[in-house]
């Protein structure tokens, strides 16, 4: 990750290789945010309209770069949209900050320093834009060919902006420097401590997503876990294929027993001596969906390595409330298993005995989600948890509800319900609060087993959230997180949200920790 530090510096006086500033939306044009001043006057008090003359109009995620004149420190000046400005001079809105943040950092991608002089005199925003940056400065490279002997053997002449040649503009930015705070101010540190160990656990749980399915499966994820366990002095456990089929979790187990890669179980647990409280969260973890002998068809398939984005959410907000140190314990359990068609698959019409002892048929292989799921959250009420929260990229339906960039927010208890939404919203993620209606439950009657797999498919996300609740502990509040949306960015990056993987709800259950640790929920 990109390396972050504060510096009192000012716009004009930092060296780097770029400073970016913020253009809001004014009545009569853009107009320069607080933080740029330095610029401005560089500019002899014209950048406002140098800018307009370059077609800004301070819209938010628009960017604008221009060369810095004389009295610059910084080679390269970005303007970044940040929409209007906030009545009577407030402060802006963090995620809109965060946004422009990303915004910035991304177009800077293969420069070394930028100095980001944005309105962040106070410490939400300063936190706000720390996190964009960070966010926004990802790249996942560990695909890339290490070495191309055709691209070596041709290097050309290097431009002044690291482009052409050999320079690789597809590199982060590699150091955020944030102007306009205090270093040694404890609150501004501490502000922008919290958001580097938040982007370094977003951007784990973007790792993770976007490793292909042939370098991550569950014994190697298990591991991955093991080893971050070690560093940050967390209990793990892991269940493998045997002792899954000692302890009886036919529903872990009849969803992996189809691949090579056999299915885990991981346990990972953070404990505070002063804690009050205990979450536990549990991740749906197929590290590829293909669907099972109920085989997806072309088409649907190419991204399905996203499929563990809720275990990987589980374990990076694990970490991140271990590296906080917050008063609460939190549980993560990783349901880990490869959906794979093949002679020893689960075949429609096969009846599972689950971890709790209910049977299900299961009469669609391409639900295995809920079928892992179930097993983690019977284990997980078993500890007697204040509180369970899964995370899934559980339905296309949810999809097709939401959009690709919201997820939806299913409870047994509607205060928990809302606390959860509220928490995704308080950091920027975008979820909305979706009901478990009763009536959908007599769909999944089966004929032969106490459940089916599958119910009526209007409102499928909906049947999916009911499915789990069946698994769920009488008296347990369970809140299920349906990421299938924004877990995954099929489309172009935005904001500081890259293509692919997104570490989607990692920050909302870090929240929602946050707040059970000061008591506001549970
Ligand atoms: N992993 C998929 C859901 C999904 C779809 C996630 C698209 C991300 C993008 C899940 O396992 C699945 O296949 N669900 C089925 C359920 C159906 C068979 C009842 C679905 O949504 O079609
Ligand atoms: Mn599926
Ligand atoms: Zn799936």
């Amino acid at each position: 990750m990109s390396a972050l530090t504060l510096s009192s510096s000012s716009a004009a006086t930092l060296r780097a290789d770029a400073v970016v500033i913020g253009v809001a939306k004014g009545p009569d044009g853009p107009a320069v945010a607080p933080g740029g001043e330095p610029l401005d006057q560089a500019f002899g008090g014209s950048l406002a309209g140098v800018l307009e003359t370059l077609g800004a109009s301070g819209g938010e995620g628009e960017v604008t770069k221009l060369p810095a004149p004389d009295g610059v420190k910084a080679d390269l000046v970005l303007a970044v949209g940040l929409g209007d400005a906030p009545e009577e001079d407030g402060p802006y809105d963090p995620e809109v900050l965060r946004r422009a943040a990303g915004a910035a950092a991304r177009a800077l991608a293969g420069r070394k320093k930028a100095g980001f002089a944005l309105p962040a005199g106070d410490e939400a925003s300063l936190a706000a834009v720390c996190e964009g940056a960070l966010l926004g400065a990802y790249s996942f490279t560990e695909y890339r060919g290490k070495e191309d002997k055709n691209a070596r053997n041709a290097k050309g002449k290097k431009g002044k902006d690291g482009k052409g040649g050999g320079g690789d503009k597809s590199a982060p930015l590699a150091e955020v420097t944030v102007l306009g705070a205090k270093s040694r101010d404890k609150a501004h540190k501490a502000a922008a401590e919290r958001a580097e160990v938040l982007a370094a656990e977003v951007n784990r749980a973007r790792d993770l997503v976007n490793t292909p399915s042939n370098g991550l499966f569950p014994k190697s994820f298990a591991a991955a876990v093991q080893s971050a366990a070690k560093e940050h002095g967390l209990t793990v456990e892991v269940l493998d294929e045997k002792a899954l089929a000692k302890g009886g979790y036919g529903g872990i187990l009849g969803v992996g027993q189809g691949s090579a890669n056999p299915p885990r179980l991981v346990r990972l647990s953070y404990t505070h001596s002063k804690a009050k409280k205990t979450l536990a969260l549990v991740g749906k973890g197929i590290t590829y969906d293909s669907g099972g002998i109920s085989l997806k068809p072309a088409g649907h398939n190419e991204t399905m390595k996203c499929d563990m984005s809720g275990a990987a959410a589980v374990f990076a907000a694990v970490v991140a409330a271990a590296r906080l140190g917050l008063r609460v314990n939190v549980t993560g359990w990783l349901a880990l298993a490869e959906n794979m068609p093949s002679g020893t698959a689960t075949r429609p019409g096969d009846v599972l005995t689950m971890y709790s002892g209910k049977t299900v048929e299961v009469l669609n292989t391409d639900a295995e989600g809920r079928l892992v799921l179930a097993d983690a959250l019977t284990r997980a009420c078993e500890e007697k948890p204040d509180a369970v929260v899964d995370v899934a990229t559980l339905t296309g339906a949810m999809m097709l509800a939401l959009g690709g960039r919201t997820f939806g927010v299913m409870a047994n208890d509607d205060a928990f319900r809302t606390a959860v939404h509220d928490s995704a919203t308080e950091v920027g993620e975008p979820s909305w609060p979706m009901p478990l209606p009763g009536h959908l439950r007599k769909g999944m009657d089966s004929p032969i087993a106490d459940i089916a797999n599958m119910g009526e498919r209007m409102g499928g996300g909906l049947v999916a959230g009911l499915f789990l609740k069946e698994f769920v502990a009488e008296g347990t509040t369970w809140a299920h997180l349906d990421i299938a949306g924004p877990a995954f960015n099929e489309s172009g990056p935005f904001g500081y949200t890259p293509k692919g993987g997104t570490g989607s709800a990692v920050r909302t259950l870090v929240r929602l920790a946050e707040r059970a640790a000061a008591g506001d929920v549970l």
